[in-house]
């Protein structure tokens, strides 16, 4: 067993849909053969905005193990857990907030954006502005190599690497490899309206959406606005449609929508059609497994459970180097 490490967490914060899928799971996936996958969802982050009113997290929770195994996360070959069942991670968090400097974590991007756009919450919090370092703990605990995340995650890594260098510098160690983002070229999946899918922006495609629901929110998605009506003829670039098209379509089905969407030869519901039978495509064995396990939650805490052995024997013996390279016991 000499494979590279691979770390990566979701935080406990919403329901999965198809651009976390498309984005991030489906890659995690793809990883789990040839490295030596730890995956968790972060609970502890979920309740960095959300204290006030955590009563979504074990939904949420619940909702991203079931996308795990259902996305083709195999157990047998990736370490799947819930970060509180690891409470090391807690342990390393507190250890690293003695040498994280305040500056650091106070320019960190998303600590002012966040705070600006969640303004109905009280986010100057002591865990909310050291989100960055639990996420370093997270990493680190298992000296993780590789760390499988989106561009929007950078600057949180950038952290991550600096904790890292700062705590082998204090403790003239090397404990510590510094963690290294593996950023994928993923499209971007656009929501129903046209900007980026996102819970926030209510324009999202779930995992857990029944068929029929997904068939009505594509059938109801924006398309260009010059296509007024059925003879108009429209640029696709300007559809989000299209954009799903390019992703779940052929070359073939995409050359046909955009031909016949310039040329008004077809209408934006033959186009959505075709979409909606892709998708399908894709989603149904997603669907197929979500249903097998969505009402057996035992088997999920089961899989959780025996991750989390696994991830806390990991986690314990880094931990016996961390204390000692800081003079406890
Ligand atoms: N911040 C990540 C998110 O928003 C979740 C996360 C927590 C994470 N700890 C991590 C990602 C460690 C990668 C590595 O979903």
């Amino acid at each position: 067993m000499n494979k590279e490490r691979v770390l990566s967490g979701m935080q406990a914060s919403g329901k999965l849909h198809l651009g976390n899928l498309v984005g991030a799971l489906k890659n995690w996936v793809s990883l789990q053969d040839k490295y030596d996958c730890f995956y968790f969802v972060a609970d502890w982050h979920a309740l960095t905005t959300g204290y006030a009113d955590p009563s979504f997290i074990k939904d949420s929770t619940a909702d991203l193990l079931v996308n795990f195994i259902a996305a083709g996360l195999d157990p047998d070959k990736a370490t799947i857990f819930i970060q509180s069942m690891v409470p090391q991670h807690a342990e390393l968090h507190l250890l690293l907030s003695m040498i994280s400097p305040l500056g650091w974590l106070e320019r960190v991007p998303s600590y002012k954006e966040k705070q600006e756009q969640l303004k109905e919450k009280d986010l100057s919090t002591y865990g909310f502005l050291g989100y960055p370092v639990l996420q370093t703990a997270d990493i680190i605990i298992y000296r993780a190599k590789h760390v499988p995340v989106g561009v929007d995650q950078m600057p949180h890594l950038e952290i991550s690497r600096e904790i890292a260098r700062r705590f082998n510098y204090l403790y003239s160690t090397d404990v510590f490899p510094e963690p290294e983002g593996l950023l994928t070229q993923f499209p971007k999946v656009v929501g129903l309206d046209g900007r980026k899918m996102s819970k926030s922006y209510d324009n999202a495609i779930y995992l857990s959406d029944p068929p029929d629901v997904v068939d009505r929110k594509i059938r109801t998605m924006m398309t260009d606005p010059a296509r007024k009506r059925r003879g108009d003829r429209g640029d696709p670039e300007l559809s989000p449609v299209f954009q799903l098209h390019k992703i779940f379509s052929t070359k073939e089905e995409i050359e046909f929508v955009a031909h016949g969407c310039r040329t008004a030869e077809i209408g934006c519901i033959d186009c959505k059609k075709i979409l909606i039978k892709n998708v399908f495509e894709y989603l149904e064995p997603i669907w197929k497994k979500r249903d097998e396990l969505v009402n057996r939650p035992e088997i999920l805490f089961e899989i959780a459970e025996k991750g989390a052995e696994k991830a806390r024997h990991e986690a314990e013996e880094t931990m016996k180097l961390v204390r000692k390279n800081m003079g406890l016991i």
